[in-house]
């Protein structure tokens, strides 16, 4: 409910209290606290509805299926990643090398509007599963979408996922393993994503679960995707991709989705003048843009 319908609500509330005269500091009481009584009640109804959808994505053959592809793919895989301890057999050399053993990192972006949307809801709904599966802790979940309404921040608050407060365009450095969930995003999300982590270090520590880079790359012209997008455009060199498992059922929810990494092999194949590209992304040329940008930049 946006603060207009809130306010609206009020005003009928006060129309049917016989006789009574409310003053405007009281009725201003009265407004926040039937606000916040209208929040908390759609918070649960949003939380309610979640793990309602949760429950059925987890005794779906979907959710089977997903979890055996997932765990096929190496960085996940049970012999490289122990659930209790995190990454065994890292995939940064330098953490192999220090013997840290540490779990991964989730950031989430685009996840849309989860409260009306239920693409968005059972695509949340699958973020929460999986973070479970894989033991990583909530709280080192790191979500953003510009379209969230407070009340969504505040349920995904409440879920103990932390919400970023910057746009940050997709440029978030990883300096450990971190697996990126930003299903239907933008293809500049992406690209963004790829400049900022342009190293094979960084890079061995991403895995991407969206929108596959292959049909990324039938679908645009080569010409467009070198100009706009060259890091999806060198990136396809270097990344393995599976795709999700097919299903009518999800279909809306996760077409087009595949999971991504890079293997070391594939990244020590690239000639060492691509490394040196550093220019960041600007779109200029850009008709349709997909992501919103941020406006303090
Ligand atoms: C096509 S919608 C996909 C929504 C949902 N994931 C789905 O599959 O229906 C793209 C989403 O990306 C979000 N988005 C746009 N710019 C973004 C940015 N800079 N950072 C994070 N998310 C962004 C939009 O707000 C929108 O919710």
């Amino acid at each position: 409910m946006t603060m207009e319908q809130a306010e609206w609500q009020v005003v009928r509330k006060k129309k049917s209290t016989k006789n009574q005269k409310v003053n405007p500091k009281e009725q201003t009481v009265l407004k926040t606290e039937i606000y916040l009584c209208d929040t908390v009640q759609e918070r649960k109804n949003v939380i309610q509805k979640l793990y309602s959808t949760m429950e059925d994505l987890r005794l779906s053959e979907f959710w089977k299926t997903c979890q055996e592809c997932v765990q096929r793919v190496p960085p996940l895989a049970s012999e490289e990643y122990d659930s209790n301890r995190g990454v065994v057999c890292s995939l940064s050399p330098d953490i192999i090398q220090e013997g840290v053993i540490q779990s991964f990192d989730c950031v989430c972006y685009g996840l849309g509007n989860f409260s009306s949307c239920i693409i968005s809801r059972h695509q949340l709904a699958f973020l929460l599963l999986f973070l479970e599966q894989f033991k990583i802790p909530r709280s080192q979940s790191y979500v953003f979408d510009p379209l969230f309404s407070q009340m969504e921040v505040s349920v995904l608050q409440q879920l103990g996922l932390t919400v970023l407060l910057d746009n940050e365009e997709g440029k978030r450095v990883v300096h450990k393993p971190t697996v990126f969930y930003m299903l239907h995003c933008g293809k500049a999300l992406y690209n963004n994503l790829l400049w900022c982590n342009w190293s094979q270090e960084a890079l061995s520590n991403m895995i991407i679960i969206g929108n596959s880079f292959k049909s990324i790359e039938e679908r645009l012209l080569s010409r467009i995707l070198q100009r706009d997008y060259m890091y999806i455009h060198q990136g396809l060199q270097i990344v393995e991709e599976t795709p999700f498992p097919e299903s009518c059922q999800y279909n809306d929810v996760f077409n087009d989705t595949s999971i991504h990494y890079f293997p070391m092999q594939k990244l020590r194949t690239l000639p060492a003048d691509v490394w040196l590209l550093q220019e960041e992304p600007q779109y200029h040329e850009c008709e349709d843009l997909e992501i919103i940008r941020n406006q303090k930049t």
